[in-house]
């Protein structure tokens, strides 16, 4: 098949270069020309594992194609993608100027039926919109799908080369059919392809991620009552996680979620929900307890130092939302740092992906690191921020002689507290028990 995928993002950059790999031809378009130079000469523009040697081996047989020209992009495709972003408007609703100024430009260029996918995650009733845009300049016919991605970022090519659904948002029997080729070669497990309209198809989307977000807020709260309570967050989790009903997974606790989707997308269903003057009174509450759970550790390093980081140096593990990404969009460190340096603190920071987008924005204010080790190196306390693996199982001896305190804050739990015990740590996590509180005046709040 012939496809085009409109945005080269990371939803666009993995479904043209997985739907490539699949045997179709893609020709991916995207208005960046510094970009589409760089994916045309085989150079990746995002850190995503496994992608990049699909997309060497595409670009090598030809199936996978850059331009920045929709028209040319277009050109014989029987199935374009809609890839773009949702960014949130200033009242937090997805912006959806993007999409629909692509959907303007294409209405002109249609030559033959052709189905367009909306892959983007856009509110409910955008799949109608796109179609009355296109509709307004077509004089061919078409139809409009709903195609919500579920993949998650650092496992996207798995995710989507085996998904645990695919759902799709059509009326159309010649739609279905055809979305049905395209996507036989991923579900031969067996996994389904959940035909619905596509009002339903959007919100599912929606759903899915607030339900995951409440998931993981809900056990947040349930860490925060076990520090006050004196339970262990990890032994509650087993023993609720292993009801199927609630299932194992998404239930670790931590300093929040973060990323590209789960904190648009409930912002977003939060406004549509407004927007029809129903009150979704859970999405508020897990926007407001998600954005306090970030900074949760900040009063417990203030507390440890005595009200005053002025001249102190904080060593920071993680930058990125999460492992595997050099995503940094909403990430809990971002949102430490700012404190930390507000507070009067320096920062030293080592991530092993998210370095380089972290100094985009935050040029020299804080200071970036060759590895781990050198991080630490005369700092007064590690604070750790993403569960990359690397930092699970480090080099105690080298922490303890050149950390100046022997102090963690653990934003992730990685580390077992009987082991802090011994080793003499004062070692503060998540849903336990200040481990050592007075090794160094620590109180637990
Ligand atoms: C998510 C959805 O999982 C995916 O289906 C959708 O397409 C896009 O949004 P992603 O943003 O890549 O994917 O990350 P995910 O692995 O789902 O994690 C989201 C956030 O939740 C991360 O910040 C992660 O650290 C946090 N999280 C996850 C927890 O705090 N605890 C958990 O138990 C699981």
């Amino acid at each position: 098949m012939r496809i085009a995928v409109v945005g080269t993002g990371y939803v666009g950059l993995v479904t043209g270069t997985c739907f490539a790999e699949t045997g179709n031809h893609v020709t991916c378009v995207d208005i960046d020309e510094r970009k589409v130079n760089k994916l045309r000469s085989g150079k990746i523009t995002i850190y995503e594992p496994g992608l990049d040697v699909l997309f060497e081996r595409n670009i090598k047989q030809k199936r996978l194609e850059f331009t920045t020209d929709l028209a040319e992009g277009i050109k014989g495709a029987e199935i374009i993608f809609l890839a773009l972003p949702t960014p949130p408007g200033e009242d937090g609703s997805a912006d959806l100027k993007y999409i629909l100024k692509v959907a303007d430009d294409l209405g002109p260029l249609l030559d033959k039926y052709t189905i367009i996918v909306d892959k983007s995650t856009v509110p409910v009733g955008t799949a109608e919109k796109v179609r009355d845009r296109i509709a307004a300049n077509a004089t061919v016919e078409f139809d409009v799908v709903s195609n919500p991605e579920f993949l998650r970022e650092g496992v996207a090519v798995e995710d989507f080369m085996k998904p645990d659904r695919v759902v799709i948002g059509t009326e159309s029997a010649k739609a279905r059919k055809k979305m049905e080729q395209l996507y036989a070669p991923l579900v031969r497990q067996g996994n389904p392809v959940i035909f619905m309209d596509e009002r339903s198809a959007e919100l599912t989307k929606y759903a899915a991620n607030s339900f995951l977000a409440t998931k993981i807020t809900f056990m947040n709260e349930i860490a925060n009552l076990c520090e006050l309570l004196g339970a262990d967050v990890d032994a509650v989790r087993r023993g609720v996680g292993t009801d199927s009903r609630i299932g194992k997974r998404f239930l670790f606790a931590g300093i929040g979620y973060g990323g590209s989707c789960f904190p648009k997308d409930v912002q977003a269903l939060a406004r549509s929900s407004d927007d029809v003057n129903y009150d979704f009174k859970i999405l508020d509450a897990v926007m407001d307890v998600n954005q306090q759970q970030k900074t949760k550790l900040i009063p417990q390093v203030k507390e440890y130092f005595d009200g005053d980081l002025a001249g102190k140096t904080i060593a920071i593990w993680g930058l990125s939302f999460k492992p595997y990404t050099d995503d940094i969009r909403e990430a809990p460190a971002l949102y430490n740092i700012e404190e930390l340096l507000a507070a009067g603190a320096k920062v030293k920071a080592y991530d092993p992906e998210g370095m380089e987008n972290v100094r985009e924005i935050m040029g020299d204010r804080i200071s970036m690191c060759e590895n781990m080790y050198d991080c630490i190196d005369g700092c007064d306390a590690l604070m750790i921020m993403t569960e990359w693996p690397v930092f699970r199982t480090p080099e105690f001896d080298q922490l303890s002689e050149k950390l100046s305190n022997k102090v963690i804050f653990d934003g992730r739990n990685l580390y077992e507290p009987e082991q802090m015990k011994e080793l003499g740590y004062t070692y503060v996590s998540i849903g336990r028990q200040t481990v050592n509180p007075k090794v160094k005046k620590a109180v637990h709040a």
